[in-house]
């Protein structure tokens, strides 16, 4: 199958400390990949990589190759601001813009990218909000802060923030982590139904939740605090919850660490 992301030899650094380490990996169009391991192993670090944007902290660099498609993200005169809007962010607490409307924040992006035609936006935000599961919540508020939403309504508004301008890949770090029991499973039913049309990549630390929503999985690991994280292996969700390749990999999702 065609790769929508193929990943080679990619080390990240924050100055001089490598923070993950020749890693490798492909991901499929139209799939869901969950990155799983402890903390601190890379993963947020990882996936920041993924869309340039590791690079905005000071000091901070990223060695080796991203390809999405057949393009390198970090080719010489890619842009990394396009970059960021062709493969859009969803965070681990909501972040809705603190002074604009529901429906403002969604069509955020897309003013950025020039839409002004009033009809186009407002089909935008409609479609986004519908694809985010949240349109029959807040139609009738589309003017009224976003930020005066539930949790797990302010999560969907991002996620309709980000589908609004039709991304290729939608990275997710923990999507859930601030959310109640109900609110994670309509992200997940959502993440379900996004990945017709997306392909997604979420971090999360809920090992049920990889395997409710992932096709692929990949674990990271690292040998001791101060080493660079690593991946140390990835495969169908199924293959890594049932018969994984690596020992370290069935001593993690098995609950025994090291
Ligand atoms: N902004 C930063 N500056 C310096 N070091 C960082 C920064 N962000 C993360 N790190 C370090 O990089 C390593 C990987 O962190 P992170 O990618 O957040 O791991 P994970 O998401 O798996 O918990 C850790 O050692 C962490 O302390
Ligand atoms: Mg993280």
């Amino acid at each position: 199958m065609a790769k929508r992301i193929d990943v080679s030899g990619l080390n990240a650094y924050y100055g001089s400390f490598r923070a993950v380490e020749d890693i490798s990996m492909t991901v499929e169009p139209r799939s869901v990949t969950a990155f799983i391991g402890p903390s601190g192993c890379g993963k947020s670090t990882f996936l920041r990589t993924l869309n340039r944007m590791h690079e905005v902290v000071p000091g901070a660099r990223v060695e080796g190759k991203v390809m999405l498609d057949n393009e390198d993200l970090y080719g010489n005169g890619i842009d990394p601001v396009a970059v960021r809007r062709t493969i859009g962010m969803v965070f681990q607490r909501p972040n809705p813009f603190p002074t604009m409307s529901i429906k403002e924040n969604v069509a955020a992006g897309l003013k950025l990218n020039g839409v002004r035609n009033k009809k186009l936006v407002d089909e935008a935000v409609e479609r986004s909000l519908k694809g985010a599961n949240l349109w029959n919540e807040v139609k009738d508020r589309l003017d009224r802060p976003g930020a005066g939403l539930s949790g797990g309504q302010q999560q969907r508004l991002c996620i309709a923030r980000a589908i609004a301008v039709e991304p290729q890949v939608l990275l997710m770090d923990e999507p859930c982590s601030a959310l109640d029991p109900i609110s994670t499973l309509a992200i997940e039913d959502l993440i379900g139904e996004l990945k017709e049309q997306f392909t997604i990549v979420i971090v999360t630390h809920n090992m049920q939740q990889a395997a409710r929503v992932s096709d692929r999985t990949a674990f990271f690991n690292l040998s001791a605090v101060g080493q660079p994280g690593r991946l140390i292996e990835i495969d169908a969700t199924e293959k890594i919850f049932s018969n994984p390749s690596v020992q370290a990999t069935e001593d993690y999702i098995s609950g025994r660490f090291g």
